[in-house]
């Protein structure tokens, strides 16, 4: 394997290390959210527990409220006294009662209590325009305007920095089934309305594809910006802004599933593995083939493409609400998240954020809870363990690895991506697919000397299917891992069967 050190063109965004809450199962109410009066240690209703495990994760931004909730949430039902809030139907998960309680300034203080960005969805599918662009003013505008005093009244007097909206959500499916050339008249009309008011600057978020539309892809870059040149106008241009993008990134939905039969998060064998491997893989031509799409139209690259939802999605825990996407999560599971951060971070020239569905309680959480009980998932310690490569510097990698072959289907044992940040240090991970035979890597990295200091961690189990439980929490967490030797220009690695590796050379 040769780490290019020389060659350093694009960053990874730490925005690809995002995550995702949704009003959905246990995710919000429960996870987030206990209320004021719970017994459950909290600040303002959030609780204590999960705010600070998340801390760790040093999490970049949190997009919420959907998710297919997104499209038929009315932001004026969640603000205001909590017992004057009118209580829904959560439509599409479980059908279940929502009382609002959790609404824009709850989500706004989770995201200061968090040091994180918010990332708010707004809802195309059954809401209106007016609608949109009133939920903007209310969190961003500082002057005099209806919204603003409404926020006033509700106890904010400043608005809120908010940089990433998303015009809809899945519009193709739940946000309204649309078909994308209606969508992106829609797209066009809703975005003129979301504003930047009081010095904030919107990165707005257009729907995008799910998994291979590729006519979905085509047509958004087609139809979904503005490629009208400016007209040179001095007085108007210091009205409008005509200069910027009206499309600064598009969404991608991946999920690693099996849609014609969803089997157990915890009971599966070697032929399930593999499987599941092969289908993560998958997301990396896909990337390639949307990139080639996008880069006909916008060879600069700004506009990103936005994975703002993938994970896994298996079949519900026994006994537990199908509705309420609650699963477990095992090494399986980490090493999924470390090949698809690993591909993320390879692609960071146009892969600009991506969010992992969802941060706790549904699919492919971050955190379980059981009432007062909280415990972390491998997939935590992997985005833990993976913070290294936050806003630092990709370093191309080459990778000739050996195959991973079951039955008669081959896949590449080792997966990789590396980095290197400002002070200097180099990060790579690696993930070793095969789930009994371990693998001795040569790192070709030009400049490394007897002198370095290199450290490491690991992330692996006995089975395939290990994972952290309330009797047992810490089940699966990194360890220290110095099976390496150092060589004048070379790193020699032996990778222990399924696990997630990182190094970080000074
Ligand atoms: O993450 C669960 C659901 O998956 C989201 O609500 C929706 O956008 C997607 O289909």
């Amino acid at each position: 394997m040769n780490i290019h050190t020389k060659k350093k063109d694009h960053t990874i965004s730490r925005h690809i290390y995002g995550h995702f809450a949704e009003h959905l199962g246990r995710c919000v109410y429960e996870g987030i959210w206990v209320g004021e009066d719970s017994s459950i240690p909290n600040t303002r209703g959030i609780r204590n527990d999960v705010v600070e495990a998340l801390r760790k994760l040093h999490i970049p931004n949190l997009r919420w409220p959907g998710g297919c909730f997104a499209d038929e949430y009315h932001w004026k039902d969640g603000i205001g006294p909590l017992e004057d809030r009118p209580t829904i139907v959560n439509t599409n998960w479980g059908k279940v009662t929502e009382n609002n309680h959790f609404g824009t300034h709850e989500f706004m203080d989770l995201c200061e209590q968090l040091d994180t960005e918010p990332y708010i969805c707004g809802n195309v599918g059954s809401g209106t325009v007016q609608e949109m662009q009133e939920w903007v003013e209310y969190l961003t505008f500082d002057g005099e305007s209806p919204m603003t005093n409404l926020r006033k009244k509700n106890g904010r007097d400043k608005p809120w920095k908010l940089k990433y909206f998303g015009i809809g959500n899945e519009n193709w499916g739940c946000g309204g089934k649309m078909r994308v050339e209606h969508y992106a008249d829609k797209y066009r009309n809703y975005q003129t309305y979301v504003k930047d008011l009081s010095g904030n600057e919107i990165y707005k978020i257009a729907c995008g594809p799910q998994e291979a539309d590729y006519h979905w892809m085509e047509v958004m870059m087609r139809e979904g910006m503005d490629r009208i040149e400016p007209v040179k106008d001095a007085i108007i241009e210091n009205i409008w802004d005509y200069h910027r993008p009206e499309m600064n990134g598009i969404s991608l939905h991946y999920y690693t599933r099996n849609r014609a039969n969803y089997t157990s998060a915890t009971e599966f064998d070697e032929a399930l593995w593999f499987d599941y491997m092969d289908r993560t893989m998958k997301i990396e031509e896909i990337i390639e083939n949307h990139t080639a799409i996008m880069d006909k139209y916008d060879p600069e690259k700004s506009v990103g493409l936005i994975i703002d939802e993938w994970g896994t999605w298996f079949k519900v825990e026994p006994g537990t609400n199908p509705g309420f996407l609650y699963q477990q999560n095992t090494l399986r599971d980490a090493l999924i998240a470390g090949i698809n951060l690993n591909i993320f971070n390879n692609h960071c020239d146009r892969v600009h954020m991506a969010n992992i569905a969802q941060v706790v309680n549904v699919l492919q959480a971050m955190i379980l809870t059981d009432g007062e009980k909280m415990i972390l998932t491998p997939s935590y310690h992997v985005f833990e363990m993976y913070k290294v490569h936050h806003d630092a510097t990709l370093l191309p990698t080459n990778v000739s690895s050996r195959y991973y072959t079951y039955e008669d289907k081959h896949l590449p044992m080792i997966n990789v991506s590396a980095s290197q940040n400002q002070s200097g240090q180099i990060n790579i991970s690696i993930c070793n697919i095969h789930p009994s035979v371990s693998d001795d890597i040569i790192i070709d990295l030009e400049g490394l000397t007897s002198e370095a200091q290199v450290e490491g961690r690991v992330l692996t189990a006995d089975q395939i299917n290990d994972h952290n439980t309330f009797d047992a929490p810490n089940n699966i967490q990194p360890i220290e891992f110095n099976d390496f030797k150092i060589e004048p220009n070379k790193l020699m690695v032996t990778i222990p069967s399924k696990s997630v590796l990182v190094l970080q050379i000074n």
